[in-house]
């Protein structure tokens, strides 16, 4: 039962004892003991991630005329992050306890326990000695040369790349404002206190765009593209309904930003931020033309003004989106079966389009060679097309509720039926199971492909 904070910390455990047992998500370097806010995802995890950046990328760059991808390098130049601001600015306030020995954002203590004195730290009693917050820089450093005498850093955020290659990608691609350029990739952020399993982790995947605009536009496009993240999480299986919108105050907002809207989804562990829409004005263009030293400028053919672009950014966290996905998704559902016995099933309700396997393929008998076969050559057609999963072991009731589990939107099980056994009327069709109602009817061998493809794409 969830909390009047929208808390629920059983169901967290669940979905997080589920990820590990299921190959959704592992923690780095687990058999070492783990590395802090790190994480790798397993064979199913991969597949969710791999659906939601493709849906995202077909969405915003392929189905869009104003919207270019790129794909940045990782390591960046100190002077780049120099003139953005990062070097210099971009940390988090922090605190040590002299009691516990624990380090904590300072901002950000409320549900933090002292491991020593739990009852008084961190910063809830007297008794617990804080020291003055200091400045953390969050960024991830690292060394080029034989000595190390250059410094790079690992990016803290995918868009400065973007801002570096804008002129490029204008000059090669002939293309005018409002245009964006889009982005998928890893981030890196020594956070303080990563925590709630992936939400906050120090290595994570930003889906980021860019969109360049007249400077009278950018507060007009900031409320324009709120409006289309909101639909693209509603599309993906996100209700409109557990999504909050922060208007971020004066003062709380990054120093680029002058509007930003944060996206918040209801976690189980409270409502927390999924992605932020920020419009960052000309400062970045502004700040990397200063730094460089080379004219970054915009010019504009009918007026002939030529002027610093301002930019308006969606920027999602992939894994916070891949959270939000499967803690959504997660259901427990009892069934009643006939003699009155209460059974509970789990079931991940993916929308098909996210779903890690499309469809299971099913011989109703392991030993019937027949359906093996057939069972086999339904699975080579639909391969090349979507992800689906063979299964031939144990009762075929146990094997639907191992694919509800892992979010399966269909399964499919040949059986005498098929082969013309039971009489010849249904001869070349198979089972086809429905994950979220359960109910099962006949479709054709030949219409199979079609029929998922227009479903699980
Ligand atoms: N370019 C703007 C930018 O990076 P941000 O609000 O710091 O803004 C954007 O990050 C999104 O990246 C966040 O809304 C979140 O989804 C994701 N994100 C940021 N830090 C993260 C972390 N430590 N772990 C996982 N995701 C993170």
């Amino acid at each position: 039962m969830a909390n009047k904070d929208h808390t629920d910390p059983a169901r967290m455990e669940k979905i997080v004892s589920l990820c590990k047992r299921r190959g959704f998500i592992f923690q780095a370097g687990e058999i070492y003991g783990g590395l802090n806010g790190v994480w790798d995802y397993g064979p199913l995890g991969v597949e969710l991630k791999r659906n939601l950046k493709d849906y995202w990328w077909r969405k915003t760059v392929q189905e869009r005329d104003d919207v270019l991808g790129m794909d940045g390098s990782i390591l960046t130049m100190e002077q780049v992050l120099v003139s953005s601001g990062h070097v210099g600015g971009f940390s988090d306030p922090m605190v040590d306890c002299k009691t516990c020995k624990g380090r904590f954002r300072a901002d950000n203590l409320d549900g933090f326990q002292c491991k020593e004195k739990p009852s008084v730290c961190p910063g809830q009693s007297p008794k617990c000695d804080l020291t003055e917050p200091r400045q953390f820089n969050l960024m991830l450093q690292t060394n080029f040369g034989a000595t190390g005498e250059q410094i790079a850093y690992l990016r803290p955020e995918t868009a400065q790349s973007i801002f570096c290659q804008y002129k490029n990608v204008l000059d090669s691609n002939r293309v005018k404002l409002p245009f964006g350029i889009a982005q998928v990739g890893k981030s890196f952020r020594n956070e303080i206190n990563p925590r709630n399993f992936t939400f906050r982790s120090r290595e994570f995947e930003q889906m980021e765009i860019e969109y360049f605009c007249h400077p009278e536009d950018g507060m007009r496009l900031t409320d324009e593209w709120l409006e289309t993240r909101l639909a693209f999480y509603e599309e993906i299986g996100i209700p409109r309904e557990k999504l909050h919108i922060l208007d971020v105050p004066d003062g709380e907002r990054a120093f680029y930003s002058k509007k930003t809207y944060d996206i918040e989804y209801e976690f189980p562990f409270g409502i927390q931020e999924l992605e932020g829409v920020a419009y960052r004005t000309d400062y970045d263009i502004g700040v990397h033309q200063k730094g460089c030293g080379k004219p970054l400028e915009y010019f504009d053919e009918e007026t002939k003004q030529r002027f610093i672009p301002h930019v308006v950014e969606p920027s999602a966290g992939c894994d916070r989106t891949v959270l939000a996905l499967i803690c959504e998704a997660f259901d427990e559902e009892t069934l009643t079966d006939d003699k009155g016995k209460d059974d509970v099933r789990t079931v991940l309700r993916f929308k098909p389009t996210m779903a890690p396997i499309k469809v299971g393929i099913f011989p109703l008998l392991k030993k019937n060679e027949e359906q093996v076969r057939v069972a086999r050559e339904i699975q080579k057609k639909l391969q090349p097309w979507m992800n689906v999963f063979y299964d031939d072991g144990g009762a075929v009731g146990r094997r639907y509720r191992r694919q509800d589990e892992v979010g399966t939107p269909y399964c499919v099980t040949v059986d005498f039926d098929t082969l013309g056994e039971n009489g010849d009327e249904l001869k070349g069709t198979v089972t086809l199971r429905h994950r979220d109602s359960m109910e099962q009817e006949r479709i054709s061998v030949d219409a199979l492909l079609g029929w998922l493809l227009e479903r699980v794409r």
